[in-house]
């Protein structure tokens, strides 16, 4: 047994509120005893922009801005980890990101890579590698939302060592959440999706989100769900070693028999 504790908050951010935002997640943070907490994508800024001007108003540079702060000030104070999605501003160009932060500071940003309708209009698309970061006995690996749409992330990311792949998001097709059991089942990872509840109405758009945060075990169980509309905050104990053992029989193993010089059309 190698255990580590995660969670995910589940909460419903007001667009443009940051500081409410961040002060409404931390405290449902606050609720449960774990090793990583999990946050939604956006989660301090909302997610409907709608114009450029708004992105450049809420986006933050990640050394200087009130997220990464309030992240570092509670991932200290708490002894702990936190990811969390954020609008970055970096260099006068704009991404959808989360942030791997604890007690000593940031350890990572992740940029989305696979962006979803508007999102377009507002970030680029990232341009970093899928890692995979050491928090504690664990190794963490980080995709945001709509990434869930392509496999190759959570198997990029698993192939790199991966035991907990961390999915902030803001979902709006209900099948996601289905299919982050499938991402656990073909990599033998945990997954965290830590979703937002409620619909966001604004000039750019009306989108209604669909809740039912998960965390589920290597093989692909719930060990933890929110309901659609809960603002709440839910863990569970993880045995690394599940993930790690990567031999489903005897004699076949998950990645051994990969033939990769057939998959060249994925990389095209
Ligand atoms: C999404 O990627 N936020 C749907």
């Amino acid at each position: 047994m190698n255990n580590f504790r995660v969670a995910f908050v589940q909460c419903k951010p007001t667009f443009g509120a940051t500081d409410a935002n961040l002060e409404k997640g931390l405290a449902l943070a606050a609720t449960v005893d774990a090793h990583l907490v999990v946050l939604p994508e956006l989660w301090s800024t909302g997610y409907v922009f709608s114009s450029h001007a708004e992105v450049a108003q809420l986006a933050e540079d990640p050394s200087t801005g009130a997220t990464a702060a309030a992240l570092r000030y509670a991932a200290k104070r708490e002894k702990r980890f936190y990811i969390a999605g954020f609008a970055e501003a970096s260099r006068g160009r704009y991404y959808n990101s989360a942030m791997l932060v604890g007690p000593k500071g940031i350890v990572s940003v992740y940029r989305k890579l696979h962006l979803f309708e508007r999102e377009q209009e507002w970030f680029r698309p990232g341009d970093r590698d899928l890692s995979v970061h050491k928090v504690g006995p664990a190794r963490i690996g980080m995709i945001i939302c709509y990434d869930w749409r392509f496999p190759e992330t959570a198997r990029v990311l698993a192939l790199k060592g991966a035991d907990v792949i961390a999915h902030p998001s803001n979902l709006v097709f209900a099948n996601a959440q289905q299919a982050m059991l499938t991402r656990s089942i073909e990599n033998r990872v945990y997954t965290i999706t830590a979703n937002r509840t409620g619909t966001e109405k604004r000039p750019g758009g009306t989108v209604p989100f669909t809740g039912r945060s998960q965390i589920v075990d290597a093989h692909g169980i719930p060990m933890a769900r929110a309901s659609k509309t809960a603002e709440i905050a839910m863990a569970a104990d993880l045995d690394l070693d599940i993930a790690r053992d990567k031999s489903l029989t005897k004699r076949t193993h998950l990645f051994r028999p990969r033939q990769p010089k057939f998959y060249r059309d994925l990389v095209r």
